[in-house]
């Protein structure tokens, strides 16, 4: 079964192809990152405008090495979470070619394609794990006991740890993204400088509102001493590099909760933050000894189509394709 496969739900124009076996033949990515960063953030409706213009060239991409359209048996694509005039340009785009090619089509939820990433670094993957999901508008624990088959621990009660990150580099004076550039600027930072909250909430719940507060009070009294601090690197790297440090930490004292309750031997992380160095590095320290420790490369965790590509065809396997029309679902929550 070879899928093409679309993601269009939020500012990645991408698609890929994998075959039946789980492999990957092609994966594009086409990033708006640029358009959007002179906004300081995603502008919905340019996200939109952007993703109608570069589909179709970045789908003739993904199947050139793939054997073009001849070779493509189905189509999975995004139907939710995300942002609703971006999902309708992909659902929208894959419905018109697979009526056009007569071939079937399977809507794949956004959050099941960030889990099944990890078949992309470890194709012989099999469930029971606990995923821990972080990305800009998630950040979740799920314990996930077979394909189809997750149960939800815990998410974030306010802000995504990935929306912590975009937000604090905004305090910084940092670049949008801004994930990537609280990662790069930590490096030359002293995650022990400034001591930050890590809370720990019950029911394997996070909460990252009170940790960005915490930074912008840090930063108003650094401020107050010298007004010209965030022109000096070492400021900004040791703010960065402590707030790293708490958010780091944070995740990896729930985590490390999440496998001892669950007992499960695996543990995989993914989503666009499990691309930041610190807490990939953390996790194998913390939690190797506990679990087999599994995280994509940094190109499977940020959005992409062949995670969409992996987790469709355990969708089709399971289910088949679907025989009505694709309905997005901006506020889709299901893992299962
Ligand atoms: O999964 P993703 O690409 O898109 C969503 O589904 O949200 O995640 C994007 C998030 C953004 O908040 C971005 O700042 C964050 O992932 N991110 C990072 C890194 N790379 C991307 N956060 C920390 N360190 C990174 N290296
Ligand atoms: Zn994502």
């Amino acid at each position: 079964m070879t899928l093409l496969a679309i993601e269009t739900s939020c500012d990645e124009t991408a698609a890929a192809v994998v075959d039946g076996g789980g492999g990957l033949l092609s994966s594009v990515v086409a990033s708006q990152a640029a358009a959007h960063a002179v906004h300081g953030g995603v502008v919905p409706e340019l996200a939109a405008r952007m993703h109608l213009e570069r589909i179709a060239a970045v789908v003739e991409e993904a199947l050139r090495p793939a054997g073009g359209w001849g070779a493509v048996e189905g189509i999975a694509v995004t139907r939710g979470p995300g942002l609703v005039g971006c999902l309708l340009v992909g659902t929208g785009y894959a419905q018109a070619a697979a009526a056009a090619r007569g071939i079937p089509v399977v809507g794949v939820s956004h959050m099941v394609g960030h889990v099944w990433a990890a078949r992309l670094a470890r194709p012989d993957l099999e469930p029971p794990f606990v995923a821990l999901v972080v990305s800009g508008g998630h950040t979740d624990l799920v314990h996930v006991r077979g394909p189809g088959e997750a149960e939800l621990l815990g998410a974030t009660r306010d802000d995504a740890v990935g929306e912590a990150f975009d937000k604090v580099a905004r305090l910084l004076g940092l670049p949008y993204p801004g994930g990537p550039a609280i990662d790069r600027a930590a490096t030359a930072g002293d995650p022990a400088r400034y001591r930050l909250p890590r809370p720990v909430l019950p029911d394997f719940a996070f909460s990252f509102s009170g940790l960005k507060t915490a930074v912008r009070y840090l930063l108003d009294d650094r401020l107050a001493a010298d007004p010209r601090g965030l022109q000096r690197p070492g400021l900004v790297a040791d703010v960065a590099a402590s707030f790293q440090a708490a958010a780091v930490d944070t995740l990896c004292l729930q985590l490390e909760a999440a496998l001892e309750h669950t007992g499960a031997g695996r543990v995989v992380v993914v989503g666009g933050v499990a691309s930041n160095r610190a807490l990939r590095a953390a996790v194998a320290r913390r939690c190797g000894a506990l679990a087999d420790v599994i995280i994509p490369a940094p190109e499977f965790c940020t959005d992409n189509a062949a995670m969409i590509g992996v987790a469709g065809g355990l969708e089709v396997a399971r289910r088949g394709y679907d025989r009505d029309p694709i309905v997005v679902d901006p506020g889709l929550t299901a893992y299962s």
